[in-house]
Formats: C-alpha cells, structure tokens, sequence
C-alpha cells in the first residue's frame, strides 16, 4: 500500500464525536452534545436557494463569491473593523470551517506554531496538523472565569510561532472577550508580529457588545472567520467567510481555486436573502437560546453542579469533576450508557477541560430539563 501522509495521522481525533456516536447508536439517548440549531431555516432563505435552482444560477461563481454577498458582508462588518472592509477583503467559504482551513493556508506552514485556547474548538489544532502546523495551547485558568491571561498567551510565544487564535463568544466556554483584554491581546500580537485569527461564529449571539479584534487592529494583522450555519440555522448549507487584510488580497484568488474553487452558488443565493433579508430568525434563535441557558443553569444549580457564566454563544460549561474521577471522557460515555444523556467531555477540548462538561443549548427546553435532570446531584 502506498504511504499515508504522516500529517494526516497526528490529526486527533474528535471527542465530541465519539461520545455523540455512541449516543446516535444507543436509541433514546438525549442527545446534548452537539451545537446543531434545533430552529428551522428561515422561509426567505429556503426560497432564494430554490429560486437559485429553478433559474439554472448553478455554474461555478467568482473565487470569492457572488458580488452582492461579498459586498452586503463587508457593508455589514466595515463599521466594526478599523480598517476598511470592501469586497476584497471578503471571501465567501464552505462554512466557517473552510475558513479555518484557508486562514491557516494563508499564515502557516510546517513546523509552525499556532497558539490556540484550552479548551478550545478542537478543530484549531486539526487544521494546524492537518498544515504540519504545531498547535500550542494557551491555558485558560478556571480561577480567571476562563478568560485568557495576556501573560500566558506571551509566555507561550517562541520563534517559530505565527498565529494567534481568539475565539469570542467561545465554544464551548460561552466566555466574550472584553474590548480592554482584546486590546491587550492585539498588543502582544504587534510586539511578536504574529497574525491573529479571529473565530466569531457566536458573534451574533454575545450578550451585550461584541469586541471583534478586528476593531483593535492598526496594521492588517488580523484575519476574521464568520458562518451563517448557527444564527440563521445553515448549518448544512456551507456558507461562512473569511474577511482577511488587504496585503493578503493578492493571494486569495489562487489559494481558494486550490482549496474550494467557489461555494456551492445556490447556497450563497440562500446567504445574501439571509443577510439582506428580514433578521427575525436570528431574534428567535437569541430569545431561544438565551431562555435555554437560563434554564440550564436552574436544572444544573438545582443539583449543586456549578457552571461557568456564559456571556455569549451556544453552550454551557458545567463542573462535574465531583463525579468524573478525573476522567471526563470516560464519565461522559458511561452518562449515555447508564443515564442515556450524551455532553460533550471537556477534555475533548484541552487538558483544562478535564472535569467539565459543555451542554449544547440549542438542543429543546425539554431536552435540556430532562437531559440535564439526570446528571449526578453534588454533594
Ligand atoms: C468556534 C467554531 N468555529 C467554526 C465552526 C465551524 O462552522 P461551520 O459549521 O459553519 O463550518 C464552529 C462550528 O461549530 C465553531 O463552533
């Protein structure tokens, strides 16, 4: 048999995954471990993708998407970046996870290090392996709510380090980063020269102002990933986009042909009637979302088990460590087999995860009641 690439073996896999498979295996198991929106899709979204098919709109589009969804996004960020955003700088992907992929095209290469948060989304440190990239994880400390401290994030910066990572409204912590930390995070990676990857797939969902650290940046260092599969319930329509600085423009063109071409045109039909259409369904998901974290909070102090308080995003971070025996992962399999309610084990996002549980809040209130109910009461 030929070589398989070596890269490709070092890439780890998914926690979450493993845990929701053997929910998926295991019937009647109350499923909490993905962040998959239970809200149907907009009936304007579900037309502009139909109206897209019936006029034959199916041939491949310009690398960086239609021209309306490119300029309707960098209308809609330009006042939020401190630099100019214009359709150059806006380019239409797969999802936000195809804007991870082509964000760490642009910025990595072997043996370079990406400084990601632990816990973190998981797929920071799969897509730097799957570039022969080094993951770096930078802690994120209980005893600071989980917010990153800009003397960890320094003191994890070597030579080869390229990228930094910010992830706000944070999955799977629901923490926002504040503008005066956002500030300083902008200045080590100013000092350092590093590029900054700003992951705001939650930003529609942060309670009160979103920070992006974008707003913070002066010299065209920060790159930013947006996905229209959570707050208008897209998930399996694959439209994100990555936003990135005008010097990296040139390159664009020649590194999305190599990587996707251009995003499925239907689909982005489907983004722009999102983008410019009625914003109801994005009330709804926050106003739903927000009553689900309010009672999961009441479900899980009901039982004594503390969680983290979420200032934004999809999930809730809970503290089971008084029933994991310092296995989280092993603890999460046996819930599904035992109590029939799937979370997704911390440890599936770092070494600092050990202990903690992230409960999705987009699965349903009675979900959530029941799911919730039948983890083991502290104390
Ligand atoms: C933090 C974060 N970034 C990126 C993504 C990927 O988004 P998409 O589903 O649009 O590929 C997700 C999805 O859960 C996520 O949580």
């Amino acid at each position: 048999m030929p070589r398989i690439a070596s890269h490709a073996a070092t890439v780890p896999a998914s926690g979450i995954r493993r845990v929701t498979e053997l929910a998926w295996a295991t019937p009647g198991t109350i499923v909490l471990s993905v962040g998959e929106p239970d809200l149907p899709t907009a009936p304007h979204i579900l037309a502009a993708a139909h109206d897209a098919l019936d006029r034959d709109d199916t041939r491949y589009t310009p690398n960086g998407g239609i021209p309306h969804l490119r300029d309707a996004l960098a209308a809609r960020l330009d006042p939020t970046h401190a630099l100019p955003v214009r359709r150059d700088n806006v380019w239409v992907t797969a999802g936000g996870a195809q804007a991870l992929h082509l964000a760490l095209s642009l910025t990595v290469g072997a043996g370079d290090e990406v400084l990601v948060p632990d816990p973190g989304y998981p797929p920071f440190s799969m897509a730097a392996h799957l570039l022969q990239a080094t993951p770096h994880p930078y802690p994120l400390h209980a005893e600071r709510g989980f917010l990153p401290d800009p003397a960890d994030v320094e003191a994890a910066i070597t030579d080869r380090t390229r990228l930094l990572v910010l992830n706000s409204p944070s999955n799977p912590l629901g923490t926002t980063l504040p503008d005066a930390l956002v500030a300083d995070l902008m200045a080590i990676a100013r000092r350092h020269d590093l590029w900054v990857l700003s992951d705001e797939c939650y930003a529609e969902f942060a309670d009160g102002e979103h920070v992006p650290p974008a707003a913070h940046d002066t010299d065209g260092r920060v790159l930013t990933l947006h996905t229209f599969s959570k707050d208008h319930a897209m998930t399996g329509m694959r439209v994100g986009a990555l936003v990135v600085p005008d010097q990296l423009a040139p390159l664009m063109p020649t590194v999305q042909e190599a990587i996707v071409s251009c995003v499925n045109t239907p689909a982005q039909y489907a983004a722009l009637a999102a983008l410019t259409g009625p914003q109801d369904d994005v009330e709804t998901a926050r106003a739903t979302y927000a009553a689900h974290r309010a009672l999961a909070t009441e479900v899980l102090d009901g039982l004594g088990i503390p969680s983290l308080a979420a200032r934004g995003g999809l999930y809730l971070w809970a503290d089971l460590s008084h029933a994991t025996d310092g296995d989280v992962a092993a603890f999460a399999e046996e819930l599904v087999l035992r109590q029939g309610v799937a979370v997704a084990p911390g440890s599936a996002f770092g070494s600092r995860g050990e202990g903690w549980v992230r409960v999705s809040l987009t699965a349903s209130a009675d979900d959530l009641r029941t799911g919730l109910g039948r983890l083991p009461a502290r104390g």
